[in-house]
C-alpha cells in the first residue's frame, strides 16, 4: 500500500493552488495517495493562513489534536506550510516538538526533501525561504481536474498595505517567465482546458521581458487569447493602481477576456485609503471602472472591504457604503479589522468598539447581498453563455455551469455530453447563491 497523504487547506485561492502543486510533486517524487481520512494518513500537511483572524492559534489547536494521532502512530509526519509557517518559522518547533517539517509558501517544492530529513541527526527540517523562481522553475506538469485552471504568473506583492501580512509572509513580487506560462496553457489546452484563470497575489503588476520586448499583463492575455482552445481568461487578484491603460483597451479588443473583474478597493474613503497605504483615490478607481465599462456595458466588478480600520469612521464607513451604491458590486468579500503582527497599521490607535465594527459590517453585507440577488434577478429569462464543469455538487440529478461572472448555474442532466464545452443556457430562475436554468441551443455547438 502507498503513503498516505492528508492535506488541510487554509485560505485563498492561491494556497489551494499551492496545495495542489504540493500533492502533485509528491504523487511524482514519493508516489503518495491522498486521502481524506486524517485517522488513515501516513503523512498530515497543514497549509496554513494568516490574513486574518488568530491564526496561529487555530494550527496551535489543530496541532495539538493532531499530535493524539502521532501517539497512537510514531511513523506519521506531521507538517506545517503556507503562511503560519513563515511568521512563527521555528517557534512551531518549540511549541509543538512533534511536528517534523515546517515550510514555507515559496518552498513547498522541497517538501519531499524535507520529509526524508533524518530526525535523529539533528538537522531540523524547516525551510521558509523565498527562492520563488526556483518554485516556479519545479512545478509539475500541470494535470486538469476540469475544463477551467489556475495558472500562476506571479508571486508575493511589493505593495505593503499597512494592514497586510502577505509581502512578509510570501515575499517580494516576483513574475514568472512568459515561456512557461504559455507552455503551461497550451498544455492545458490540449488536455481540453477552455478557460484558464491567471493567478497571483496582484497579477496586473506583471512584468516580464521576453523576446525583445516587456510583457504585462495585458500582453498575457493577448497571447494566451490566440492559443487554440482557450475560450475564456480571467485574473484574479488586482491592484487598482495597475489598471493601466494597456490592460483597460484589452477589454476593447480581446472577447475571450471576460466581462468580470475582481478589483479590492478596501475603502471608499480617500482619507482611510491613505492610511491603508493603498496609493489611490477613489476617484482613479472610478475612472477604472467606468473606462471599462465604456467597453463592456455589461461588466460586473466585485470586491474586498474592510470595515473598522483604525481611525474609520462613521463618515468614512458611509463613503465606502455610498461608493458600493454607485457600482452596485457582484459578489464581494467584506471583513472587520484584524490587526497582524508586524504591519505598521497595527500599531495604529484603534478607537471603534467591536460592537460597533460589527454593526458597520452587517450593515455592508447586507447592501453586498442586495446587489447580488438584484444581479440575478435581472438575468431571469437571459441568455448566458456558460461553461459546463460537472455534475451539480449538491443534486446528483443536474449539471453545473458557470456564468461569464462566476455564477453557478444548473441545468438538466441529460446534457451530459456538454461537459467541458461553452453553452448558451437560458436562466429561468434565480435562487440565493445559485441560479436554473435549460439549455437553449440543443443543437448548438458541442
Ligand atoms: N491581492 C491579494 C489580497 C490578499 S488578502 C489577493 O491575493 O487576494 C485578500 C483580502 O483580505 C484583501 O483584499 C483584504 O480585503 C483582506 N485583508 C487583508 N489583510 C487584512 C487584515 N489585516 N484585516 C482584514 N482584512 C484583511
Ligand atoms: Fe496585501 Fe496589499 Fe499586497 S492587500 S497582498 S499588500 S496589494
Amino acid at each position: 500500500m502507498g503513503t498516505k497523504l492528508y492535506i488541510k487547506t487554509y485560505g485563498c485561492q492561491m494556497n489551494e493552488y499551492d496545495s495542489d502543486k504540493t500533492v502533485d510533486i509528491l504523487k511524482e517524487k514519493k508516489g503518495v495517495e491522498l486521502t481524506n481520512d486524517v485517522k488513515d494518513a501516513d503523512i498530515i500537511l497543514l497549509n496554513t493562513c494568516s490574513i486574518r483572524d488568530k491564526a496561529e492559534s487555530k494550527v496551535y489547536s489543530e496541532l495539538g489534536r493532531l499530535n493524539k494521532l502521532k501517539e497512537k502512530n510514531p511513523n506519521l509526519k506531521i507538517g506545517v506550510g503556507g503562511c503560519v509557517a513563515t511568521q512563527e518559522g521555528s517557534n512551531i518547533k518549540k511549541r509543538a516538538p512533534y511536528v517534523d517539517l515546517i515550510y514555507g509558501p515559496q518552498t513547498l517544492h522541497r517538501v519531499s526533501d524535507l520529509l526524508d530529513i533524518d530526525p535523529n541527526k539533528g538537522i531540523k527540517a524547516i525551510d521558509i525561504t523565498f527562492p520563488i523562481e526556483e518554485k516556479f522553475d519545479s512545478l509539475p506538469k500541470p494535470t486538469i481536474g476540469g475544463p477551467s485552471s489556475y495558472v500562476a504568473i506571479m508571486e508575493g506583492c511589493s505593495k505593503y498595505c499597512s494592514f497586510c501580512v502577505v509581502p512578509y509572509t510570501r515575499g517580494d513580487e516576483v513574475s514568472r517567465k512568459p515561456e512557461q506560462i504559455f507552455d503551461e496553457v497550451a498544455r492545458l489546452a490540449e488536455q481540453g482546458v477552455c478557460e484558464i484563470t491567471f493567478l497571483g497575489q496582484n497579477v496586473n503588476s506583471y512584468k516580464m521581458p521576453y523576446k525583445d520586448r516587456i510583457l504585462r499583463l495585458s500582453d498575457l492575455i493577448e497571447i494566451t487569447s490566440h492559443i487554440d482552445g482557450i475560450e475564456r481568461i480571467r485574473y484574479t487578484t488586482s491592484h487598482p493602481l495597475d489598471m493601466t491603460d494597456d490592460l483597460i483597451e484589452a477589454y476593447q479588443y480581446i472577447p475571450q477576456l471576460v466581462s468580470q473583474l475582481h478589483l479590492p478597493v478596501q475603502s471608499g474613503s480617500n482619507k482611510i485609503l491613505e492610511k491603508m497605504k493603498r496609493n489611490y483615490t477613489i476617484d482613479i478607481f472610478h475612472d477604472a471602472v467606468q473606462r471599462i465599462k465604456s467597453f463592456r456595458p455589461d461588466l460586473r466588478v466585485s470586491s474586498d472591504f474592510i470595515v473598522g480600520f483604525p481611525g474609520e469612521s462613521h463618515d468614512d464607513f458611509m463613503e465606502t457604503m455610498d461608493l458600493v451604491n454607485e457600482i452596485e458590486f457582484d459578489s464581494s468579500f467584506s471583513f472587520i479589522y484584524s490587526k497582524r503582527p508586524g504591519t505598521p497599521a497595527s500599531k495604529l490607535e484603534d478607537m471603534t468598539p467591536l460592537e460597533e465594527k460589527k454593526e458597520r459590517l452587517n450593515t455592508l453585507q447586507d447592501r453586498l447581498n442586495h446587489f447580488h440577488r438584484n444581479h440575478s434577478k435581472s438575468m431571469v429569462g437571459s441568455i448566458q453563455r456558460c461553461l459546463v464543469t460537472g455534475i451539480a455538487k449538491k443534486r446528483s440529478d443536474q449539471l453545473q455551469a458557470r456564468t461569464e461572472c462566476n455564477r453557478v448555474v444548473n441545468f438538466d442532466l441529460e446534457n451530459i455530453g456538454f461537459i467541458g464545452k461553452l453553452v448558451d443556457i437560458e436562466i429561468t430562475e434565480a435562487l440565493s447563491y445559485s441560479l436554473l436554468g435549460t439549455l437553449h441551443n440543443p443543437r448548438g455547438k458541442i
